[in-house]
């Protein structure tokens, strides 16, 4: 598949600003404060998580981008590999983000036409027009069509989608407490015979319950097939990633209705 540079990396510059400024204020009110014994204390050791957590995720920021190993395209790609190349009809792209995905399956699948859903929020600085500009530079403004729209309620008809994907999302739908029902909202725009993808923290217990239980309320929708596997067992991860905040907890779950 042709590979495009991804816009942008989930550990975001701006995240990496916003945790420098919190340890550079409580470092400075440290040094400015220090006869203050008990604010002198608290600043220092805000200051010394805030540095740990800042070098963290300046690690992260560097793993998933393609100088540091590509780990946000790695993982992302075991969501579109799926796909055969000669897919047809209609694809759903739940969380679009940056249109990244929707564009590169259009290209790999020249019959697919594919719907990309995002509620571009201000978190990601992602939005509409930059997926349709994406589109249009690798010519396949044809074939996708973004909107706007939330994934808890998908402004689409029941059994629309051939094909419905989804990359790393489900646990970020706000306004879904069970991130169970993000599913079942999904895969009720998925014809019957298509295929799902969804890859997400689905093996955090506390959004989605235990694995086979999991399992089970997706078969209990109906679906003729379905399959869970831990992303970290289908890619090597580097260590430090495979943690609750990046991909342990990350798993693909697809399968047929
Ligand atoms: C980690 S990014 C993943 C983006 C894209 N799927 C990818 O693989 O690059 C999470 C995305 O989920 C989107 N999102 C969060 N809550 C959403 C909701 N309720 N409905 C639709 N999209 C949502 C965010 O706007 C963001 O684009």
């Amino acid at each position: 598949m042709k590979a495009i540079e991804a816009e942008k990396n989930w550990v975001s510059k701006k995240m990496l600003r916003a945790i420098f400024l919190v340890w550079l204020a409580c470092t400075l009110i440290g040094i400015f404060c220090y006869k203050i014994f008990i604010l002198a204390i608290l600043c220092s050791i805000l200051s010394s998580l805030s540095l740990i957590l800042f070098l963290f995720m300046f690690y992260a920021h560097h793993k998933l981008s393609p100088k540091g190993g590509n780990f946000q395209s790695k993982v992302s790609a075991l969501v579109t590999d799926k796909i055969e190349t000669n897919a047809s009809g209609r694809l759903l792209d739940i969380g679009c983000g940056s249109g990244i995905l929707s564009v590169e399956l259009a290209i790999k699948c020249p019959l697919l036409k594919i719907n990309g859903i995002d509620y571009w929020g201000s978190m990601w600085g992602y939005a509409k027009e930059k997926c349709e500009k994406l589109a249009k530079d690798n010519n396949v403004s044809d074939q996708i069509c973004f909107e706007r729209a939330s994934a808890s309620s998908l402004p689409f008809e029941d059994e629309s989608f051939d094909i419905v994907i989804s990359n790393m999302v489900f646990h970020e739908v706000a306004d879904v407490k069970d991130k169970k029902e993000v599913i079942k909202e999904a895969l009720r725009v998925l014809k019957k015979g298509g295929l799902f993808v969804f890859q997400d923290l689905l093996l955090n217990k506390k959004l989605y319950g235990n694995r086979e239980y999991l399992v089970q309320y997706v078969k209990d929708l109906n679906i003729e097939s379905v399959s869970l596997t831990k992303t970290a067992e289908q890619l090597t991860i580097p260590r430090l990633l495979n943690c609750p905040m990046f991909f342990s907890d990350t798993a693909l779950l697809s399968g047929k209705k």
